[in-house]
């Protein structure tokens, strides 16, 4: 153990969930295992279910399988955990369990530290916050109380708005951690250093140097069994609204004064908002819908189970983002994610702008084409940077080629890198707020994406309109050409 563990007692709404049983109790084991948490700590799984603390362990050790071979260790890990049937709605429950968190405060000795963790459907978020609060679950003996808000954070910025008043009315904003898993990746949270750690990067981020900026989060799964939610969602609230433009305000901020949680927020939400929120006439133009089809010997999304076959939902979005302030000025950032194309990958790729005269092409040399630097943020499955650069060919005479300057991590390394849940339940258990997406970057990100909505939701599309196992629609690719760009993965 490097550190002091903490001490808390945890209640997990929504205990025996998927995002519980196959991320969370593997976080919370990991923490475990390392030493950021020891013998001072609890874990209440809370649900309408009726479990024995027995069955309910018996979940845990299942659920942490993959991490460990040593059964002492998760069964004493399993130990700290009890289960208490909650129906949300129901006062007593509250008032019941406000007593099982003060004798577990007794038992581990856990100074009245607690997380209060929501993963539940989220029109429950709200009441969870407030019966907490009004029954008087949270602690006031001085220990911490936080809480822990899964997505989706609304479904646009009304109802955004709402949950956080009501969240806010029980917890102050600085207890409040809002999760964004892509926050907790590893290259996401690479980004402030390659920037601000590296004058010869961040000497050029602007517009005089940097022609375009890409994101790409592709999918190569379907709607799995997820159309429920998938199907009144889409693309553009599942991924565009939250992590894209998560990982586009850490590309566009400007320098914060320090790195702590305050500082970057306050960047982070300047560059978000300084991002030009169309009009109905500009969503046209800059933002592309798309649903996929057949292909690859899979079904339609209209096809799939749970989703009705007159469905217009998105299952891809891409848009053109511009900023109005004096780094970005013109330089595009173009962003896209969809399911069920070619493969699997999250990345960042930068296209830096060509010499102004290009003293190459001319003269008695052979001709040659210099390409555009391109700077490439890996973010999955590897994780990884690499640089394109333009040097001469070995071969007799002037030629030039473009060669790559790379770092990919190793398989050996990767397999250290904690998992994001991992790494975000750490920066709970210690109170950093730094990767958790703060209420006006949220606010700001549906005002920006609310307009793309409503115009996808008042027109009719014309879907499928790609295939399963392509890149997605031609309009994406028109998207850009009409700036003279192209996407630069996969070339
Ligand atoms: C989730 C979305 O937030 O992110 C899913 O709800 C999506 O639809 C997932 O599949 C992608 O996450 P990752 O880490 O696999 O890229």
């Amino acid at each position: 153990p490097t550190e002091n563990p903490t001490r808390a007692t945890f209640m997990l709404f929504g205990g025996t969930g998927d995002l519980a049983l196959r991320k969370l109790y593997p976080a919370i084991f990991n923490l475990y295992k390392k030493g950021s948490l020891s013998t001072h700590f609890a874990l209440v799984g809370l649900s309408r279910k009726a479990l024995t603390d027995e069955e309910f362990r018996a979940k845990i050790i299942e659920s942490i399988s993959s991490e460990t071979d040593d059964k002492a260790q998760a069964e004493e890990f399993a130990s700290h955990f009890y289960w208490k049937s909650h129906d949300v709605t129901n006062t007593d429950h509250y008032k019941e369990l406000g007593k099982i968190a003060d004798e577990l405060d007794q038992k581990y000795e856990t100074d009245g530290n607690r997380i209060f963790y929501v993963s539940m459907a989220p029109r429950f978020f709200g009441i969870v916050a407030k019966n907490l609060k009004e029954q008087g679950v949270l602690s006031t003996n001085g220990g911490f109380n936080r809480l822990v808000i899964e997505k989706p954070f609304g479904r646009d910025y009304a109802s955004a708005k709402e949950l956080n008043d009501e969240l806010t009315s029980a917890f102050n904003e600085n207890q409040i951690y809002r999760i964004d898993h892509y926050l907790g990746k590893e290259t996401t949270q690479a980004i402030p250093v390659i920037r601000f750690g590296n004058p010869i990067i961040e000497a050029i981020w602007n517009q005089n140097y940097i022609k375009d900026v890409q994101i790409t989060l592709a999918e190569k799964l379907g709607v799995e069994d997820r159309a429920g939610y998938y199907d009144t969602a889409g693309a553009l609230r599942d991924m565009i609204q939250n992590h894209t433009l998560q990982i586009v305000s850490y590309l566009a901020m400007d320098e914060p004064n320090s790195f702590v949680d305050t500082e970057i927020r306050r960047e982070k939400v300047k560059a978000l908002e300084s991002m030009e929120i169309y009009d109905a006439d500009g969503v046209k133009q800059n933002f592309v819908r798309g649903q996929y089809g057949a292909g690859d010997g899979t079904p339609a999304y209209r096809d799939e189970p749970g989703v009705p076959h007159d469905s217009n939902n998105n299952t891809y979005a891409a848009g053109k983002i511009v900023f109005n302030n004096p780094r970005w000025g013109k330089t595009p950032f173009y962003i896209r994610s969809g399911k069920k194309l070619a493969t699997k990958t999250g990345r960042i790729d930068i296209e830096f702008k060509k010499p102004i005269v290009d003293i190459f092409a001319k003269g008695t040399h052979q001709p040659a084409e210099l390409k555009s630097n391109v700077l490439t943020l890996l973010i999955d499955p590897k994780i990884g940077i690499t640089l394109e650069i333009n040097t001469k060919n070995s071969a007799q005479g002037m030629h030039t080629e473009t060669v790559d300057l790379s770092y990919l991590q190793s398989d050996a390394r990767a397999a250290e890198v904690p998992l994001p849940y991992e790494r975000l339940f750490h920066d709970i258990l210690k109170g950093d707020g730094t990767y958790f997406a703060s209420w006006p970057e949220v606010a700001a990100a549906w005002k920006y994406v609310d307009p793309v909505q409503k115009l996808w939701d008042t027109t009719q599309p014309d879907f499928p309109n790609y295939e399963s196992g392509s890149m997605g629609p031609k309009a994406a690719d028109e998207l850009l050409a009409r700036d003279g760009n192209s996407w630069y993965f996969p070339n």
